[in-house]
């Protein structure tokens, strides 16, 4: 099988990882692949803030429900979206992200931060910047179990040619 066909069927969100740092030429490949997305129009309207700093990690959990693998990680890339861009570009870049970590032997979660503006102010995001989601990443902890949700539908499920009620 295609290991990149394999890298995308095997992907899967870690919440744990190994107590330490992201080796800067790994982390750099990680950004490198996320600039390289396609966006609408070309627009590229996103930034991406590395949160590596540990009270600042501690401070951004507070503005998600469910953000323990950021706790957990040793640094979380928060996806900014400037003025103009699309939520579907978003989509695209965390994809990107998490499948470039994969590649190097990282592992990752995407994180929703459901307090957008208590994530902005600790972000320090100027006007007109939002912050929704974020991805946990690190090395996975050999101790991580199996995913905590797993699975997907059945393909007869999900997929209709033509209509919907064809
Ligand atoms: C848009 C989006 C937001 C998510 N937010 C969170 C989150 O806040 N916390 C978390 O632990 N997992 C989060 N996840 C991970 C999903 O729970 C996970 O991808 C899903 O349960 C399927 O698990 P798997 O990818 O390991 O198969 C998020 C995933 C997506 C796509």
């Amino acid at each position: 099988m295609n290991p990149c066909y394999t890298s995308i069927l095997r992907l899967r969100a870690i919440r744990e990882f190994e107590d330490r740092p992201i080796d800067s030429v790994d982390l750099d490949a990680v950004l490198e692949a996320a600039r390289w997305t396609g966006s609408s129009k070309n627009r590229q309207n996103w930034s991406f803030i590395v949160v590596d700093d540990s009270r600042q990690k501690d401070r951004l959990t507070k503005a998600g429900d469910f953000t323990t693998p950021i706790a957990n990680a040793p640094a979380a890339i928060c996806l900014v979206q400037e003025p103009d861009g699309y939520e579907f570009d978003t989509g695209r870049l965390a994809q990107n992200i998490m499948l470039a970590a994969d590649a190097l032997g990282l592992a990752t979660c995407p994180i929703t931060l459901h307090r957008e503006d208590m994530a902005a102010d600790i972000l320090g995001l100027p006007e007109g910047r939002r912050c929704r989601y974020a991805i946990a990443i690190g090395y996975r902890s050999p101790a991580s179990g199996p995913a905590r949700f797993g699975g997907r539908k059945e393909i007869g499920e999900l997929v209709y040619h033509n209509r919907y009620d064809g």
